[in-house]
């Protein structure tokens, strides 16, 4: 047993118009309240981030962005800024995520710097790892994992690492239907883990929680949070869904 509080994260991407957003945020607002003992987080588009926040200002759930800027303000065109988040009634940012590296070419020094800014304005940084088939296929998983680990979390203090959870997102599972096993994703976890135990200290390593995401669903949900490792989901597709996100919320 460890004392890592699980955290179900719902991630919904490009996704929902202002009155879809308010709907579900209330349903999934009601079935969290029961879940005293994890924590729930939300990641709305920008556009309905403090629609959001407001819908559920008297819960328990976490607000994040998708991703974010490391300056305040300034000529950043299409950026979100931390305070921006936080004046919107978030407290988190997606960083990092395979969306943003691939589509959008965000590399490992970009990466870095939202993690930075993320952590400079109090913001917790879920930064996002995770190889693609042909990485995996090629047998290069730990080493890629490494680099995205070492590059994106570069500077980060010991005290600043309580505010980072990691997410581990295998490319090829994202949306794919496609999970990994259990023991694929226990043993990158595994991997991550020994990872920040040499980067950091062990007791931080012991404490920073890692996520698994890649098509999580009610049916997998149990399954992989039973692994040692496994800390919680950062859910995309299932977190549309207020009866299925409710269901992971409420995993066993
Ligand atoms: P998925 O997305 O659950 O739809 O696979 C996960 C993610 O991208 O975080």
């Amino acid at each position: 047993m460890n004392n890592r509080r699980p955290l179900l994260a719902g991630n919904w991407k490009m996704h929902t118009t202002v009155m879809d957003a308010c709907q579900l945020a209330a349903e999934i607002g009601k079935c969290s309240a029961a879940a005293k003992d994890r924590d729930v987080l939300l990641a709305p588009p920008y556009t309905v981030l403090s629609e959001v926040a407001h819908v559920l200002r008297d819960s328990n759930v976490l607000i994040a962005s998708q991703n974010v800027c490391w300056e305040k303000q300034g000529a950043f065109t299409g950026e979100i800024s931390p305070t921006m988040v936080t004046s919107a009634g978030g407290s988190a940012a997606i960083i990092g995520h395979s969306e943003r590296r691939q589509i959008f070419h965000e590399d490992a020094e970009i990466i870095n710097m939202r993690v930075h800014g993320a952590l400079k304005f109090g913001l917790i940084a879920i930064f996002c790892v995770g190889e693609t088939l042909e990485e995996r296929e090629g047998d290069k998983t730990f080493e890629v994992l490494e680099g995205q680990l070492k590059e994106g979390l570069a500077g980060v203090s010991q005290e600043n690492m309580e505010k980072v959870v990691v997410a581990y997102e295998p490319v090829w599972a994202i949306g794919t239907g496609k999970t990994a096993t259990k023991e694929q994703a226990q043993e990158a976890h595994a991997f991550i883990r020994k990872l920040l135990a040499e980067m950091f200290e062990k007791s931080i390593a012991d404490s920073v929680r890692i996520l698994y995401g890649g098509s999580v669903k009610p049916d997998n949900v149990d399954d992989l949070m039973a692994q040692p490792d496994i800390d919680g989901a950062l859910v995309g597709g299932a977190a549309l869904d207020a009866e299925s996100f409710c269901r992971i919320i409420n995993f066993s």
